[in-house]
């Protein structure tokens, strides 16, 4: 069994600021690192190094070799990723003293997918391996009937969440991994998080269910089980990647065979140890060192 991850590749450019520039507002950076990142490239450097044979689908641009270096090092396949001419996709990282960010997306190669190139990528995989899919790419849902067809087992993290999401064919999804604001955007507002996780698991019957709430942890739901998971408290450096360490990490534990309470607990130390790191993919622990 293997993963196929059809997913973004970024070069990330983090500014370290004082504070989030507001608008109107014009600050001057502490500093500037460039690391490699996107949704899709950190996930599967985590799927790689949580222990399960990783191959990524996507595109990058004349400058994106960095990035496939990375991927390889880690332990990735990178030879589905297409070289198109162009701009690889990059983010603006603004990054806090409390290691907070936010993001601003440029999609360059990254939504330059064709469904020719989705064809020809799914003929390399076959019923039961796992498809893991962001937002960050185009096609995703022409990839989710494709892979559906075959009876691959299809994870989505609907991040960053928009109003494509909608468009896909959300019934499909066996795994969502979502944090709070994606899942309110799914299903509404909810006064606790038990309410919405069970309004997650109302809508998607189906499907296994991971809402991660920051600083509470996360839980998992499906139609046996509930599991609370914690985080591990660290000294926090910089949250980037966080989330796509914990996608990975759980899949990739599932992958191999442990239960989800296993694989709860063993992404939440994943994604504690990449917070207390610098960078995205740069971040991301191998397994041996939970
Ligand atoms: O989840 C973190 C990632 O989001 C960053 O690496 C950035 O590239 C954006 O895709």
């Amino acid at each position: 069994m293997k993963v196929l991850n059809f997913g973004s590749l970024n070069i990330d450019f983090v500014y370290g600021v004082t504070h989030f520039v507001r608008g109107g507002e014009t600050i001057s950076s502490r500093n500037m690192e460039i690391f490699p990142g996107g949704k899709g490239l950190n996930q599967s450097i985590a799927l790689a190094k949580s222990g399960v044979e990783t191959w990524h689908a996507g595109a990058v641009g004349e400058d994106g070799e960095i990035l496939l270096e990375t991927m390889k090092e880690a332990g990735v396949h990178a030879e589905l990723v297409s070289r198109l001419p162009g701009r690889t996709g990059h983010a603006i990282i603004q990054r806090d003293p409390s290691g907070q960010n936010c993001i601003l997306l440029f999609g360059g190669t990254n939504q330059r997918n064709t469904k020719m190139r989705v064809d020809e990528v799914l003929e390399h995989f076959s019923e039961g391996d796992f498809l893991v899919l962001q937002n960050e790419i185009n096609e995703i849902g022409y990839i989710m009937e494709k892979a559906h067809e075959k009876g691959m087992t299809i994870v989505l993290n609907p991040s960053p969440m928009d109003e494509k999401i909608e468009t896909y064919p959300l019934d499909y999804v066996d795994y969502f991994l979502l944090n709070e604001v994606e899942a309110e955007e799914l299903c509404g507002k909810r006064e606790t998080d038990e309410e919405l996780l069970q309004a997650v698991a109302d809508r998607f019957p189906e499907s296994r269910i991971v809402l991660t709430l920051g600083e509470k942890g996360s839980v998992y739901k499906d139609e046996n089980e509930m599991i609370e998971q914690p985080i591990f408290r660290v000294p926090v450096v910089d949250t980037t990647a966080a989330g796509d360490t914990f996608t990975g990490f759980f899949i990739g534990g599932i992958m191999q065979g442990e239960t989800p309470k296993e694989a709860m607990a063993h992404a939440a130390k994943a994604s504690s140890i990449a917070v207390s790191r610098p960078g995205a993919a740069p971040s991301i622990p191998f397994r041996r060192e939970l």
